[in-house]
């Protein structure tokens, strides 16, 4: 796998990619990657002739008093991860090379960050649009692999690319999961043992809202509190949102109904650690 730094070198590449008739495939990544992101670079395989990895951790979608500092970093680890799925190149610019001094031009997508994440963290939606626009623009792809374990994200960027009539076409990945269920994430290094142990009641809570849906249950406020009730049972965890939203619109939904789609999404912290996770389902008839 060619490490490569340099925008210019990266696009040069690219263009030379393309006329020889090859599909490119990219992956965008923050790195310390895991089996999920690795599950993005064997999509991006099957679906292209060369895979692009880009890593880069992206100072405009951190808050001021989010974990950019200790973001964790193993770029020799991630080479070759990257390499054994099947990566033929990774992108690793420097904050330099990404932003100069200076940098004006940003990419809103109003209303669908608003809410969730959004509403949680100002301007980091903005930070991410930004970023991966630029890494559309360096790296050429034909196709672009991102997971559904960052839902909002998801939307976010598939309305940026139908809106801003990007030329490339998106594929959204199933969340990989830990054996116990907890949702793969780099940031998963910073739970305590303990923290760890009683962070599976996230993915455990989706799976309880899941089986009430299942079982006719339409009313969001009383899944929501089954959820809480549930989570507050682990000491350490302290709930940021628990969210029963329309998939597409991100709109808050008091009453499901048959035919739709949901995503139920949670954002929560263990000590210093915040953790997200979701499920989308589609409500049937009951
Ligand atoms: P990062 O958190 O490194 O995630 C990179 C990609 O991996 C995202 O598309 C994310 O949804 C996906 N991913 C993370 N955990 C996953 C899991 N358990 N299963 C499946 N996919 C998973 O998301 C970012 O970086 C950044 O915001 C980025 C898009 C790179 C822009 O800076």
């Amino acid at each position: 796998m060619k490490l490569i730094t340099s925008i210019r070198e990266m696009q040069d590449v690219a263009d030379e990619l393309r006329r020889q008739g090859k599909r490119i495939g990219v992956v965008p990544t923050m790195g310390y990657l895991h089996a999920g992101h690795l599950s993005l670079i064997h999509r991006a395989k099957e679906h292209t002739d060369t895979v692009i990895t880009t890593l880069f951790v992206n100072p405009i979608q951190f808050g001021p008093h989010e974990d950019f500092d200790r973001y964790p970093r193993d770029l020799e680890r991630d080479k070759r991860l990257a390499a054994e799925a099947g990566s033929e190149y990774m992108f690793v610019p420097e904050r330099n090379e990404m932003y100069g001094a200076e940098h004006y031009s940003y990419v809103v997508i109003e209303k669908l960050t608003d809410v969730l994440e959004g509403k949680v963290r100002p301007g980091h939606f903005r930070g991410v649009a930004t970023v991966v626009i630029k890494l559309f623009n360096i790296t050429k792809p034909h196709i672009a692999v991102f997971g559904q374990k960052d839902a909002q994200q998801a939307l976010v960027i598939q309305r940026m690319v139908r809106e801003l009539n990007l030329d490339l076409e998106l594929i959204i990945a199933p969340i990989v999961r830990e054996p116990d269920g907890l949702a793969m994430s780099s940031r998963n290094v910073y739970l305590n043992p303990e923290e760890r142990k009683q962070s599976v009641v996230l993915s455990q809570s989706l799976q309880l809202a899941q089986k009430l849906i299942l079982n006719g249950e339409r009313n969001s406020a009383i899944i929501i509190a089954a959820m809480k009730g549930l989570i507050s049972l682990q000491p350490l965890a302290g709930i940021d949102y628990i969210s029963v939203a329309d998939t597409s619109t991100l709109q808050e939904l008091s009453q499901l109904k048959a035919g739709g789609s949901v995503l139920i999404s949670l954002a929560a912290r263990f000590g210093s650690t915040r953790l997200i996770d979701n499920i989308i389902m589609i409500v049937q008839e009951h």
